[in-house]
């Protein structure tokens, strides 16, 4: 075991850390695109109410574990366990959520350095380096081996420096400047012509397909995703907190952020397709929806950028400044669940374990990149519609059936002295157990 472990040195440090982690690529590219596929406000209704009812009961319980077990996933969850299956149950769940952290980062680096070299275009463009702003945008092995790179290098080197000097103290710079190029660029991009059409797209409901299966599917997965549930991060980020912190109000605090900024990306996002569309650029697929996916971000939206003549650099910089900060604020999370992994279980020297596990799933990026047709969909996949379900419903599980529920209250009760009168006690207890593990199978079984 590690003799001393990381602390976030305040609240606003670990809030900014986990709502880093939270507010990455699913909410600036995904969380529009989807409402864009899904009947537009509806999904936004939908995704509301699960991210709150489904999605922040499911956070809570690994935030519990990890601030009851003050340890990684899996240490944390033995601590819980007090059968010989019930460890072994942990071990299975906590070093799952690790591998799913790990799969993740391996595609996720791919498409944050894609984000970098489409930053870099128009820096090259502005410093008359014509070559250079041509290259970093064609598609091609090198270029995205070495942006990849270039982002692991990144991710490794904030985590190297630990948790308060690596994930909050790059979380505090970052998730502000984050904040500021959205807020700047939703104001530019709402004054333009068509601004308002992309906005009413946006902003209006499509009742009739609330109750859809798959809008229920897509919004689900979206919210679990974006509050990087299944993965073992929360649950080390949780660890990081202090006893005298309420975690409950932590925890809503972080979801509200993530919410929020997923429904700012998509005031950016939509009315901006909108002003492309009067443009003149492509808008909408073959089949009526809104072009979305790689198209949209690589494609609709520089034609946009382009067509603004030079302000168009400026912009196209702040954007994928913006994609590039979101990405790595979270991309550090999931290099941290692995790391603390190795440190307190097989007690390697952090600065060594998260050199070689970044370069370890920089490998398997580099696989990907060399089989990219077939690998990059197929590795989000299982991650991302199998493991982190799997895992988050299988935390809900451990916490709701397996924990000690008078431990339960007690470790809720540090920093929250009067929670077992709130209505907070009153339900999620029952929540985790039977709400939260049945909804997300169903919803995962109706998917298959
Ligand atoms: N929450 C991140 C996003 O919305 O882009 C993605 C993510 C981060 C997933 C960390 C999983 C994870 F462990």
């Amino acid at each position: 075991m590690a003799t001393s472990r990381g602390e976030f040195s305040s609240r606003l440090g670990f809030i900014l850390a986990a709502a880093g982690s939270a507010v990455g690529l699913g909410n600036i590219w995904g969380f529009p695109t989807q409402t864009a596929t899904n009947g537009g406000a509806a999904f936004v209704l939908v995704y509301l109410v699960l991210a709150f009812c489904l999605a922040y009961p499911a956070f809570m319980a690994e935030l519990v574990i990890g601030r009851y077990g003050q340890a990684n996933a899996v240490t944390s969850m033995q601590k819980m366990s007090r059968k010989t299956w019930q460890k072994q149950f942990a071990f299975i769940v906590g070093f799952g959520g690790v591998i799913c952290a790990g799969l993740i980062l391996s595609f996720y680096g791919i498409i944050a350095g894609w984000m970098m070299s489409y930053a870099i275009e128009p820096a090259a463009e502005l410093l008359g380096m014509r070559g250079v702003a041509t290259w970093v945008v064609s598609q091609g092995d090198i270029r995205n081996i070495l942006f990849a790179a270039l982002f692991m290098f990144f991710t490794i080197f904030i985590i190297r420096k630990g948790v308060e000097q690596g994930i909050e103290k790059w979380s505090k710079r970052l998730m502000p400047v984050l904040i500021v190029l959205l807020l700047m660029l939703i104001l530019y991009v709402i004054t333009l012509d068509g601004a308002i059409d992309g906005l009413r797209a946006y902003l209006n409901p499509d009742l009739s397909r609330v109750l859809e299966p798959d809008l229920l599917i897509s919004a689900l997965g979206q919210a679990f995703f974006s509050l990087s549930l299944g993965t073992s991060v929360m649950v080390i980020y949780g660890s990081y907190i202090a006893k005298k912190e309420n975690l409950v109000s932590l925890g809503a605090q972080v979801t509200l952020i993530d919410v929020t900024i997923a429904f700012m990306a998509g005031l950016l996002i939509i009315p901006a397709m909108y002003v492309a569309q009067y443009q003149g650029v492509e808008i909408f697929a073959a089949d009526g929806s809104l072009i979305s996916g790689p198209t949209m971000v690589f494609d609709v939206l520089p034609a946009l950028f382009n067509s603004m003549g030079s302000i168009g650099l400026f912009v196209a910089f702040a954007f994928f400044v913006l994609m590039s900060i979101a990405a790595l604020t979270s991309s550090i999370s999931m290099l941290e669940g692995p790391v603390s992994y190795a440190v307190e279980r097989h007690n390697i020297e952090r600065n060594k374990a998260t050199t070689a596990i970044g370069l370890l799933i920089f490998a398997m990026s580099a696989l990907i990149i060399f089989n990219i047709e077939f690998m990059l969909d197929f590795i989000a996949m299982i991650a991302t519609e199998y493991g982190q379900p799997i895992i988050a419903m299988l935390c809900c599980v451990f916490v709701g059936w397996i924990f000690n529920r008078s431990d339960l209250l007690e470790e809720i009760k540090h920093g929250n002295e009067d929670v077992e009168s709130s209505w907070f006690w009153k339900i999620w207890p029952w929540y985790t157990k039977f709400v939260c593990p049945v909804a997300i199978l169903m919803v995962f079984l109706h998917s298959l």
